[in-house]
This record gives C-alpha cells, sequence and structure tokens, in this order.
C-alpha cells in the first residue's frame, strides 16, 4: 500500500527506541543536547519542531520560561500528551502543528529545535526573537550507506544533494548569521540482530524517502537474505556495527 511521510508517523505514534539494546562510539565533540542546555535559562522559550512522542524534550531539555513541542500527527500528539502528564514536568504543552505551514506568532521564541525533521527555515526566523537560535540535527545521506547500499534503497539513497548542504544553505538565504554546519559520525553497534532489526521496521532507513522532494512510497518488506547478510559480514566484538552520519547546524536570528 501506498503511504506518504505523514501516515507513516502517525502509524508509527511512538517514536521510542527504549527497547533497542544499543551502544555508540560518537567521533564529533557536539552534542545536539549539550548544545541546547549551553543556550537555555530559566527565561527561554523553545519551540521543538516535530517533537513526535515528546520524549526528547521531557526527558532531555531543561527547564525553562516555556516549551511548545509540535508534530503534524496527531496520534504523535495524543501520545506526547499522555506522556506529559506522567512525567509531571511545568511549562511544557503539545499541539498538531506542520513544520510547512508554522502558525506561531512573530518575534517569540528564543531557540527553535528541531531534530530529524523537515524544516522551514523562512518560517522558523519570523517566529524567532531577535538574537534568537536555531539548533537542528539531521540524518545525512550517507548514513547506514553500507546497508542501503546492500538493499539498493534507502532513505536519501537517490538524492543527489545531501540534505545537509540543502539545510544549510536555506538557513543562510532566510538570513540567519553565524551559520555552522558541523559533521556528526557515530558508530551503533546492536547487541542482537533483532535489536537491528526493530530499528529497520521503526524508522525509515530503508524507505525511499526522498530529501529532495515529497513523494508517495510503498514501504517494502526487509529482504531477510540481504539483512542475514548484512549482519554476518558486520558482525564484531563490541556487536552488529552500524555507521551513522547526521549533521548539527546552528545559526542566528
Ligand atoms: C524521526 S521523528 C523525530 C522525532 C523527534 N524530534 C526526535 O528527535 O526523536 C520525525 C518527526 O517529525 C514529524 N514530522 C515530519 N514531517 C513533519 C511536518 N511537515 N510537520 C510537522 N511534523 C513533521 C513526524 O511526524 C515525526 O514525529
Amino acid at each position: 500500500m501506498k503511504t506518504n511521510e505523514h501516515d507513516y508517523y502517525s502509524e508509527l505514534a511512538n517514536w521510542s527506541f527504549e527497547d533497542i539494546d544499543y551502544t555508540s562510539e560518537v567521533f564529533t565533540n557536539w552534542i545536539y543536547e549539550d548544545e541546547i542546555k549551553k543556550i537555555v535559562n530559566e527565561h527561554t522559550k523553545i519551540l521543538d519542531l516535530g517533537t513526535a512522542a515528546g520524549e526528547k524534550v521531557l526527558k532531555k531539555f531543561p527547564n525553562c520560561a516555556e516549551i511548545l513541542g509540535t508534530d503534524f500527527s496527531n496520534e504523535m500528539i495524543k501520545t506526547a500528551n499522555k506522556n506529559l502528564l506522567q512525567s509531571g514536568r511545568k511549562n511544557i504543552s503539545f499541539r498538531v502543528m506542520d513544520n510547512l505551514k508554522m502558525d506561531t506568532p512573530d518575534n517569540y521564541f528564543d531557540l527553535v529545535t528541531a531534530r530529524h525533521t523537515v524544516i522551514d527555515p523562512v518560517q522558523i526566523y519570523k517566529t524567532l526573537k531577535e538574537g534568537g537560535q536555531l539548533l537542528i540535527r539531521g540524518v545525512d545521506k550517507l548514513d547506514c550507506w553500507s546497508l542501503k547500499r546492500m538493499f539498493g534503497r534507502g532513505q536519501a539513497y537517490h538524492d543527489v544533494k545531501p540534505i545537509s548542504l540543502i539545510d544549510y544553505e536555506a538557513i543562510l538565504d532566510a538570513g540567519f548569521k553565524d551559520v555552522e554546519l558541523i559533521p556528526l559520525h557515530v558508530i551503533e553497534y546492536y547487541k542482537t540482530k533483532e535489536d537491528l532489526y526493530a530499528l529497520l521496521v521503526k524508522t525509515p532507513i530503508l524507505d525511499e524517502f526522498s530529501e529532495e522532494s515529497f513523494n508517495e512510497y510503498e514501504r517494502k518488506p526487509i529482504e531477510k537474505e540481504i539483512f542475514e547478510k548484512y549482519v554476518e559480514q558486520n558482525t564484531t566484538k563490541k556487536g552488529i556495527k552500524l555507521i551513522r552520519r547526521y549533521y548539527g547546524i546552528i545559526g542566528k536570528k
């Protein structure tokens, strides 16, 4: 059955990886959550775009004046509101909003965060106060490249321009200052093949999500033989190896 990104995430309705057992080795001295902590104080108002079920906000974001988490999936926001009640945290709210049709007030937020989601830097610029900051983390074209090559498909597999460069240029074009693009190199080790399989089922790594254009795609089942071959070739003492390529971008209004 054909689907699009909205339905894909609505069916998922929970973006938690707590059940997946893996370790990571981080090779770049830039950690998204730490960068947020450096910026935030008790007066900061934060907008978190593509917040999903709000886990990152509820568990990793520091206390501050206000946090609004938004997502275009109703189901994600329902789960986020349930998680909020259980967390007991204050000054946080969640609501539905499309990142590409933002309706937040102009010149209002001190910080806009967006992790692994689509952004429109022009709309983000408008909703930020003068001197406010944008902080994003994304999954780049070469993420899990050896795995995607084996399957001959995957997120951004056929894209010509890497998403990091598309975002970087769009952020500069929107008028942001002091813009920095930081490549993030990480190696993950999955404890068992079931853990790696669970990751592939829960994420679009092997799906034909293009970062250059929005289109519908057909979710294919994971071919067992190719998966077993990847596991065989990448099993190490530390676990089954998966090379990740993320990027971070910061910019100021
Ligand atoms: C990969 S998840 C990331 C969730 C969370 N930010 C995190 O880091 O764990 C991507 C989220 O972005 C949301 N999303 C994708 N496109 C969106 C759009 N145009 N507007 C709002 N949310 C969107 C999805 O519904 C999903 O919850």
